[in-house]
């Protein structure tokens, strides 16, 4: 029996997925029975990567997560709205939902799960914090038998990237952020990155999980990179430091045993 996948998104992760999909040679033979059924975009017009075949992509989301024949929606077309309600209704139909969307994610990750649980469908979020790691299925099969206190990581690329060269080269914030969004490493508005929001979506994700839910995104404090100056950088490095964008979620509640 084979699966029919609906795919929300044709952008840089939809036709990354896409690709992958579509090349199963010397993959696992299960990519084989995954029939890529749907695709949903915002606009027909766009230029892709990606050949599909005619009628598989479409504007109307709301079709494909109505599809009774689609088994698995994959929402990799980021923001909040539509895909929070998408989600919902494939998830509400009886379809799983493999998700990238850390903002989605980390707002209204329980009402997605609340659902799915419900409807006794999959969540499957790994691509949403740090999809080339993994981290999230680890932490997962992790917490049955450890006493978890706390997250720690660099898990923003762009920022990490940017406080590299800086540290590296002596060069100015401004004049590397210009190159990597040059090199397509910073989005052209780079707000999300280096504002430290993207990481405070992923640090919000992972201490859920870690911590049983929970963690309201609205209460993850968060501070960027934007002010960091090369004198920061040659400062911290006399006194032997170098400085890093990091997530940190710490338990404070102390267990008996501890
Ligand atoms: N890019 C990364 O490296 C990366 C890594 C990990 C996770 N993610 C997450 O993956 C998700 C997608 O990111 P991306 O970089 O692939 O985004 P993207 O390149 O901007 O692609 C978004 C896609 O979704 C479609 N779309 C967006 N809103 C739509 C709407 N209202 N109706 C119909 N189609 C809509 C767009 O259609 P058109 O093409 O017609 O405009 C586009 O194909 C985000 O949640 C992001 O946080 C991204």
């Amino acid at each position: 029996m084979g699966f029919k996948l609906g795919i929300l998104g044709l952008g840089t992760v939809g036709c990354g997925t896409v690709q992958l999909l579509l090349d199963s040679d010397g993959r696992h033979p299960l990519l084989e029975e995954i029939e890529i059924y749907r695709v949903g975009v915002r606009s027909l017009d766009k230029p892709r990567e990606v050949k599909l075949p005619p009628g598989v992509i479409t504007t109307d989301l709301e079709t494909i997560v109505n599809d009774p024949e689609i088994d698995i929606v994959v929402e990799v077309m980021g923001g909040l709205e539509p895909a929070r309600e998408l989600m919902l209704k494939a998830i509400r139909n009886g379809k799983h939902v493999v998700t990238a969307n850390k903002a989605v994610i980390s707002r209204f990750g329980e009402e997605l799960y609340t659902a799915a649980n419900q409807a006794g469908v999959y969540v499957m979020l790994e691509a949403s914090v740090g999809g080339g790691i993994p981290v999230i299925q680890p932490l997962k099969q992790s917490l049955s038998v450890n006493r978890i206190q706390a997250v720690t990581g660099i898990i923003n690329g762009t920022t990490n990237y940017i406080l590299t060269r800086m540290q590296s080269e002596g060069s100015s914030f401004d004049s590397v952020l210009a190159d990597a969004q040059n090199l397509g490493y910073a989005e052209a508005d780079p707000t999300a990155d280096v504002e430290g929001l993207d990481a405070a979506d992923k640090i919000a994700i992972l201490a859920s999980i870690a911590f049983d839910g929970g963690i309201r995104r609205e209460d993850v404090y968060c501070e960027g990179i934007r002010q960091v100056s090369k004198t920061d950088i040659s400062y911290a490095q006399k006194l032997g430091f170098v400085i890093k964008l990091l997530a940190i979620a710490k338990k404070l509640i102390k267990y008996p045993y501890l």
